[in-house]
């Protein structure tokens, strides 16, 4: 029988779960990695070869160590009776009940890990916290761990995840930085140590950083929130330009080159989804307002105010540009994910965008190479007026009007002159990502709508 120096079980075998234990395990041979999750169909794709996750390069690492030292299960209290390290990566929403509703985190599943793990255990342990929570979690954890009579121990990790949808493999292979917290008490620095050395058998050390355990739950909170804070700023300024004449993308140029600001993260958009920037804040928002600081609780939650401007936006100029009515009228939403190389469509603009072109009673065609399942999903209950096609030419055949709402690099190099041809004139192109080439599609014939730039119209 093989030795493996550490026994690691992951708890959640999701977005987060599933690719960093995956690269943990290919990276560290020396370790056995168990991850678990309540769900049988995610525990079983995570057996076969159709993951239950799109993520790039994703299967290979997974069939790198898969077997060998990489194992995805339902039994849950083995895991736990056999590990030493447990990573916790459930699911974290915002509660959509009682007090907190619409704002702080709910933390029911967290909470019924934790119990779990001290039922289960019969040995020392460390309990790291992969998800995303509220500042001052850890010390719930422990009053839950730590209020036991079977004299063992348990030291809790702060040690978030940065990763992004899309690129998860590549961002784990290299990430920026890794945080890990702790208390700063001898077991809390020897604990940390421990989860340093994980890491540093393929990260960099300096990138390595340690801090003290609020630190490091309230840096991803922060994280997050800067990250969407720079949308919304580019995104505000977006309708400024449509009605200056300035254009967005030469303003986030001219804007980005300054290396204080840095250029990344200024693609004004139809506004930004994704399961964690609107959940991070709100919860940001909560924990402000706990602690009576309301100007801070006000200034972030503009944040979310102006993506929900965005979005509103984007479909008011839709209908003003169509004439003031798109009844009975096919628009084609090119693409669903919340971006682009993920199947992923949790808080996906396009969702609350479809849903407002279905209440305006327009007839909705919804293509997407990767998300069509999902997005079957997101509307059901929605009205049956809405078509979902695999092939981007058909579902613009007979459309009054495209939107784009993903950045799929496909749809770059569509032969938009044949898509011309297939829609009903006058042929109406809304870029909600600012794509495609605005000039040649103007030449084909569209009227083109990009995001902050003014728009080419043939009348
Ligand atoms: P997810 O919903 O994809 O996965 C969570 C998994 O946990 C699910 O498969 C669920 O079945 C399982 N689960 C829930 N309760 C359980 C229990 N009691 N026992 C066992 N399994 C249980 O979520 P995710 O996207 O992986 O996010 C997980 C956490 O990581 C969240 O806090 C999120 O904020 C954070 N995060 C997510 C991302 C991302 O890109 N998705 C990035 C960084 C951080
Ligand atoms: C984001 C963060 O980038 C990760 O660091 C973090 O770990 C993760 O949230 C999380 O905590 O869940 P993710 O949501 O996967 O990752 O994707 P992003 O690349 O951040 O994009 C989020 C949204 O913003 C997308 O809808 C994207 O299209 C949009 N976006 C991004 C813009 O509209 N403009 C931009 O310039 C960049």
């Amino acid at each position: 029988m093989t030795m493996f120096s550490k026994k690691i079980a992951c708890i959640g075998a999701g977005y987060v779960g599933g690719p960093t234990m995956a690269v943990i395990a290919m990276k560290c041979p020396q370790y056995k990695v168990d991850v678990v999750d309540v769900s049988e169909a995610r525990i079983k794709a995570w057996q076969t070869d159709q993951l239950p996750i799109y993520e790039p390069g994703l299967l290979e690492v997974v069939k790198a160590a898969r077997g060998r030292n990489l194992f995805f299960s339902t039994d849950i209290s083995t895991a736990i009776r056999e590990s030493e390290i447990i990573f916790v990566s459930v699911n974290t929403p915002t509660k959509t009940f009682g007090e907190g509703a619409g704002k702080a985190a709910d933390l029911q599943y967290w909470e019924k890990v934790a119990r779990e793990i001290l039922r289960e255990s019969k040995s020392s342990k460390i309990v790291i916290e992969k998800s995303t929570l509220p500042v001052k979690t850890a010390q719930t954890m422990e009053n839950i761990l730590n209020a036991n009579g079977k004299k063992i121990r348990f030291e809790v990790i702060s040690n978030p995840e940065f990763l992004a949808e899309g690129s998860a493999i590549q961002d784990l292979l290299e990430p920026d930085r890794v945080l890990i917290g702790s208390r700063e008490t001898p077991e809390g620095l020897r604990a940390r140590q421990e989860i340093v050395e994980i890491y540093a058998n393929w990260v960099p050390r300096e990138k390595i950083l340690t801090s003290n355990i609020w630190s490091a739950e309230l840096s991803k909170l922060v994280a997050n929130a800067f990250l969407a804070q720079r949308i919304s700023s580019i995104n505000s300024i977006s309708a400024l330009c449509e009605k200056t004449d300035a254009n967005v993308q030469e303003v986030a140029r001219a804007v980005g080159m300054d290396s204080r600001v840095g250029s990344r993260f200024l693609n004004a958009s139809v506004g930004f989804g994704g399961s964690c920037f609107k959940k991070d804040i709100l919860n940001l928002v909560y924990i402000s307002e706990s602690y009576g600081l309301n100007e801070v609780a006000r200034y972030w939650e503009s944040v979310l105010q102006m993506n929900e401007f965005q979005e509103a936006r984007f479909v008011r100029m839709i209908i003003r540009e169509m004439f003031n009515t798109i009844v009975g009228k096919r628009i084609a939403l090119f693409g669903f994910a919340f971006k682009a190389d993920t199947s992923d469509t949790r808080e996906s603009p396009a969702i609350h965008i479809a849903r407002k072109l279905l209440e305006e009673k327009s007839h909705v065609a919804i293509t997407d190479p990767k998300a069509l399942d999902n997005a079957r999903i997101d509307l059901a209950g929605s009205g049956s007026d809405a078509d979902f096609l695999e092939d981007p030419y058909k579902a613009a055949q007979g459309a009054h009007a495209i939107a784009i709402m993903t950045e799929w690099a496909l749809y770059r190099s569509l032969d938009w002159e044949k898509i011309y041809k297939y829609m009903e004139k006058p042929a109406f192109l809304f870029d909600g990502r600012n794509i495609l080439d605005h000039e040649r599609l103007f030449e084909i014939g569209f009227n083109v709508y990009p995001l902050g730039r003014p728009p080419l119209k043939h009348f």
